[in-house]
């Protein structure tokens, strides 16, 4: 899949960062990107890929094997939670682009929130700047999912973006053949990253505790 004006994108994140910054340069913060379906030709997929070309440093994290939480593993909790739990301290911000299922936040991405909250104490989600975008066929943009998941940002006190907030409706005509982003959307897409990019700056001092600890 290509994304013609990746570069461009990227010039922008840079200098958004800077102006935060005071012009002092600082290393680009890492944006753990978590893609909320599995499904081959998903729009969230479509539009994470869009989000990751315009902050190189971003990485999608693969959600899907996670094994459903379940607290009596703990004892000996298996290794995709470890590594999981492990692989996201290295990140200084959370991006979750989902969809909504039956009004709410489909098992994918609450399965790695479950996953990553835990065992008590340790949530390795504590102090990280977040922000949601959900993308739908439907003309309310999963609202209820952003919603919701947004509820579970709240306890799990990652600072979330209040706005621009993000419900991307009527998906079908977000993208073109090639699956590239076009329109409106597009600009949008481009600027919601470079908000979140400053946002995440701003509030990367915001206590995490698992910091400490690192
Ligand atoms: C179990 C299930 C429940 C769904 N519930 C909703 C819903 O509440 N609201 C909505 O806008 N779309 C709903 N949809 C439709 C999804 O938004 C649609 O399948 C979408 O394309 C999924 O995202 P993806 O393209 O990234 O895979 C539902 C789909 C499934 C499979």
């Amino acid at each position: 899949m290509r994304f013609p004006d990746n570069a461009k994108g990227a010039k922008q994140i840079g200098t958004v960062i800077k102006r935060t910054m005071g012009g002092k340069s600082r290393p680009k913060k890492k944006i753990a990107v978590f893609v909320g379906s599995l499904r081959k030709e998903s729009f969230n997929r479509k539009m994470a890929m869009t989000l990751i070309a315009l902050v190189p440093d971003s990485l999608n994290l693969e959600i899907g094997g996670l094994p459903v939480y379940n607290e009596d593993l703990e004892t000996s909790p298996p290794a995709a939670w470890t590594q999981f739990r492990q692989r996201l301290l290295g990140f200084d911000g959370v991006l979750f682009v989902t969809p909504e299922y039956n009004r709410s936040v489909p098992t994918v991405p609450k399965k790695a929130i479950d996953v990553g909250s835990r065992p008590y104490g340790k949530s390795v989600w504590d102090g990280i700047p977040g922000t949601v975008m959900t993308v739908s066929p439907g003309a309310i943009g999963g609202f209820g999912a952003n919603r919701h998941l947004r509820q579970s940002l709240v306890f799990l006190n990652v600072p979330a973006m209040q706005r621009p907030e993000a419900y991307m409706g009527n998906a079908a005509g977000l993208f073109d053949e090639r699956g590239n982003l076009v329109g409106p959307a597009k600009e949008f897409a481009a600027k919601y990253i470079q908000a979140f990019a400053a946002w995440a700056e701003t509030n990367s001092s915001v206590t995490n505790s698992i910091e400490k600890t690192r």
